[in-house]
Order: structure tokens, then sequence, then C-alpha cells
């Protein structure tokens, strides 16, 4: 625990990385697991993840995240992006999921089913898109903390445009939109913002123990 809080001590949201730093196919494949065991509402994983490495990309995605210098200089950019609704055949594939890997028959997971169809596909299609991007901010929160457990820098970013990257990714039109990016690569020696304390909140003003 000591290590994990001194982890989170030294992340910070890097604003310069080293582009000449590149994640390994180990640290990577760690990232990937960290993301697909996020928790999620009812395990429903409302979200897709791309994962951009090459260069040409990058560059796009700059154009469409306010210049952001860490879009072309961080080795790879993980971006987010939320289901904008769920319908039945979803709910099938997951209550399948859980038949196959729990064994359990599809029958028995029917109260689940219904329960998942009333809670979540019967609800406004905004919510449901406002519910999907929550569950994808908890898996970039995850992230976060499992990159700096690798020493692993990051950038958290919501400064983009949202149809623009939606364009580079190729998913304008679909079921899918992007929430929310997250730069991860290494920290360049000259990023100052690495030697500068950190801003929080005190304890007082951010916990109510009753
Ligand atoms: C959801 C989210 C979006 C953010 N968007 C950006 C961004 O677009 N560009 C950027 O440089 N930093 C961005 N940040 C970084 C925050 O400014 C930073 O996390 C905050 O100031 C706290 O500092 P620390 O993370 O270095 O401790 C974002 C952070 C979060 C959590």
């Amino acid at each position: 625990m000591e290590n994990y809080i001194e982890n989170l001590n030294w992340r910070y949201a890097t604003k310069k990385f080293d582009p000449s730093k590149k994640l390994n196919e180990e640290i990577i494949a760690k990232l990937l697991k960290s993301l697909q065991l996020s928790a999620s509402s009812y395990g429903l994983q409302p979200y897709e993840i791309f994962v951009v490495s090459d260069e040409k990309t990058k560059e796009k995605l700059k154009l469409a995240g306010w210049n952001q210098a860490q879009f072309t200089d961080a080795s790879h950019i993980f971006i987010f992006v939320g289901l904008k609704h769920l319908d039945e055949a979803y709910i099938d594939s997951y209550v399948k999921n859980i038949s196959n890997i729990r064994d359990i028959q599809v029958r028995d997971l029917g109260a689940l089913k219904d329960k998942l169809i009333k809670n979540i596909v019967e609800e406004p299609k905004n919510e449901q898109k406002a519910w999907a991007q929550k569950q994808a901010y908890l898996a970039l929160g995850n992230f976060l903390s499992a990159a700096a457990n690798l020493k692993i820098d990051t950038c958290p970013m919501e400064g983009f445009d949202t149809e623009k990257i939606d364009k580079v990714l190729g998913i304008t039109g679909t079921n899918l939109s992007t929430a929310v990016i997250a730069s991860a690569g290494y920290r360049s020696k000259d990023d100052a913002l690495q030697h500068a304390k950190k801003v929080r909140k005190e304890k007082e003003e951010l916990f109510h123990l009753i």
C-alpha cells in the first residue's frame, strides 16, 4: 500500500513525453489486462478502447485534440469509446458470456436478463450514453493507477473535439462515441510539471467521516 501511494504521488498529468521512448509489448499487455479487469456497472463494460501507436494516426488525433503535443509525443494513445445505447442483442451476448464462463444455463439467467432490459435497455437513449461514458471513465481511472504502478506516465485528456476524433477512428454514425482519452509513455526530463507539488483539497474539505 505504501508503494501504491508513492506511485500515485509519482504520477502526474504528463504534458511533455519523450517521443523516443516507446512502451514495449509486455507493458502494453499488462495495461490491457488492467483495463479488461476494470469494474463496470453490472459488468456490462459498455465501451471499447482503441490503442493507437501508428504515427500518422497520432498526427490526425493531435489535430482533433486541440493540438496537444501529448497526442504525438506519447508512445500510445488510449481512446475510451462509449456505447450510445444497448439493445437486447447486447444483453443476450453478455448473458451468454456468463453462461459460458461460469457454466450456468442461459435459462437460469432469465431474471438477470429481464433486470438488465428493464434497467438499461428501456432507459432513454441519452441516459444510456451518459451511463456508458461514466463506465468508460471508471476504466480510465483504473488505467491511470495501473500505469503509475508500472511507472508508466499518462495524461488523461478531455481536450478534443469528439466528432473529429470519432472521424479519425472511423466510428462516425456507429453506436460508438469517444468519451475520454489517455496518452501513455515516458515523461521527458524537460517537463517542469513533474517537480511541481500536488494541488489537492485538504482532507477536511474532501471527506465527511460520519
Ligand atoms: C478527465 C480528465 C481530463 C483531462 N484533460 C486534460 C487535457 O485535455 N489536457 C491536459 O493537459 N490535462 C488534462 N487533464 C489533467 C488534469 O489537469 C490533471 O489531472 C489535474 O490538474 C491534476 O493534476 P495531476 O493529475 O498532475 O495530479 C485531465 C484530467 C482528467 C481527469
